[in-house]
């Protein structure tokens, strides 16, 4: 009752006191605006990758989300030697200090029948209800064709929906050996080595894949021209594929990588690759019409130190940039402010598709009765400006140093509490909630009527078949 109070007088800015009793707090909102909290759906906190672990855990990566109007995320757990139960025990320990609300997806390195059984438990009784193949990372957590297949067919059966990194891996080796036999190994041979075309070309695989097999698919990390019109496609012909830009190649370009200074081109460091101008302008593009549906960020933060691993060698730096407390506002003033989107959309694209998609929704991704109080409130009047000094991230760098914009959140509401206000965080860890998410979400209803059309099409044949048999 005290929280929804919270609510209430929010949204009713200017209404009467009177409504509410004196241990309610109250928050004038008078002029902006109050939305439902965003809900990033791919982030990686203390993830081991390519020889050390992101450095935002999950309270501190946590904290610069609710400073940026950010109330929940969905993190992918990692298998430890291909045990998906080992990996999900060794996030739910990373999780334990969490301040904000959590769910996980589960990424896919290997296929067999104990991964199988451990998918089905993941499903049914942990809470987890997409999984994700690499395509790319060759010699790590890439997979094939035939354990992606394996993987899209045990997805379907579970009502689980299938993610991919869609790159070529095989041909990002070959890109990646190119570049050091023409004796570039700066951080734009990251960029020339793994080109469009080989985004194009996975997530063109992908799609089809899941099209024979009949099941949904979510591409992660939508940073190509190329990748987009392949979504693009598919959703024109019916199929049901999902794409998701993240911030940095709405808002980027690949400039950065060509910097002299190695802490500053290393930084921009991601795969796939920020690409070059005029990708960003047609992700916005795409993300404004509906070709795509929602935004992330995929932070995945190493330090200067870290990067300069690659000093020498573009292939060790770490891969990954930040975003998790830049996105709203970035996604605000590049989509609302230029008038790309409604600010009905922007709550769409940043928080209620999302919720939807991984079926927690109206738990998350509103703000009607019943649902978690997750709520911010956003002056379209104030501005915002970012640096590495003042964020809440422990990175030392920031791919978007010295951006300034408009619109700014100025309070976070997490479940009922103000974590955010007058610039101050208040944050407690432990107090971070994990929510579990049932398969099947809406992307699946049909599906098995769809597969019955089509066994009934086949339906002929078998019968000529077996006539001569
Ligand atoms: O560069 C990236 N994207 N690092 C995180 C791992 C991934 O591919 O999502
Ligand atoms: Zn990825
Ligand atoms: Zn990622
Ligand atoms: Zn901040």
């Amino acid at each position: 009752m005290f929280y929804w109070g919270i609510k209430m007088e929010s949204i009713l800015a200017n209404f009467t006191m009177a409504l509410v009793s004196d241990d309610v707090k109250v928050i004038d909102a008078t002029g902006k605006f109050v939305m439902p909290g965003g809900i990033d759906p791919h982030t990686h906190l203390a993830m081991e990758f390519m020889g050390t672990e992101t450095i935002d855990d999950f309270f501190s990566g946590q904290a610069a989300a609710l400073a940026g109007g950010t109330t929940m995320h969905i993190d992918f757990v990692i298998p430890v030697n291909d045990s998906l139960i080992a990996g999900l025990e060794t996030y739910e320990e990373k999780a334990k200090k969490s301040c904000m609300d959590y769910g996980f997806h589960m990424a896919i390195t290997k296929f067999d029948d104990i991964v199988s059984r451990d998918m089905e438990i993941i499903v049914k009784e942990k809470g987890i209800n997409s999984f994700k193949f690499f395509l790319a990372y060759k010699g790590s957590l890439m997979v094939n064709d035939e354990l992606l297949l394996e993987g899209l067919k045990r997805c379907k059966s579970l009502g689980a929906l299938a993610m991919v990194h869609a790159e070529n891996g095989d041909a990002v080796f070959e890109g990646q050996k190119r570049m050091i036999q023409l004796g570039i190994f700066g951080p734009e041979g990251h960029a020339l080595s793994r080109p469009p075309v080989l985004e194009g070309e996975a997530t063109a695989r992908a799609i089809r894949l899941a099209g024979f097999v009949n099941t949904p698919l979510y591409v992660v990390h939508v940073m190509s021209i190329d990748a987009m019109e392949e979504i693009a496609k598919a959703r024109k012909s019916g199929q049901r594929v999902v794409g998701e830009p993240v911030v940095s190649g709405l808002v980027l370009d690949d400039s950065g990588l060509w910097d002299s200074d190695f802490t500053t081109a290393s930084k921009y460091v991601m795969s796939p690759p920020i690409r070059a101008s005029g990708h960003d302008k047609a992700l916005q593009g795409a993300l404004s019409n509906g070709v795509l549906q929602l935004v992330g960020t995929d932070h995945c933060v190493f330090n200067s130190t870290q990067k300069a691993f690659g000093i020498d060698d573009f292939r060790k730096i770490p891969n990954g940039v930040n975003g998790i407390e830049e996105r709203m506002h970035l996604v605000w003033d590049t989509m609302v402010e230029s008038g790309q989107i409604s600010i009905t959309d922007y709550v769409r694209v940043t928080s209620t598709e999302c919720a939807r998609i991984f079926n927690i929704y109206p738990r998350k991704g509103a703000i009607i009765a019943g649902s978690d109080a997750d709520i911010i409130i956003l002056n379209p009047n104030s501005s915002f400006e970012i640096n590495a000094r003042s964020h809440h991230s422990r990175t030392d760098t920031n791919v978007y140093e010295g951006r300034r914009g408009k619109g700014k959140v100025e309070v976070t509401i997490a479940r009922g509490r103000v974590v955010w206000e007058n610039n101050e965080l208040k944050v407690v860890p432990g107090s971070g909630k994990y929510i579990e998410m049932p398969p099947f979400n809406y992307l699946f209803s049909g599906i098995d009527k769809a597969d019955a059309s089509y066994l009934s099409s086949l339906n002929a044949p078998v019968k000529r078949s077996k006539s001569t048999t």
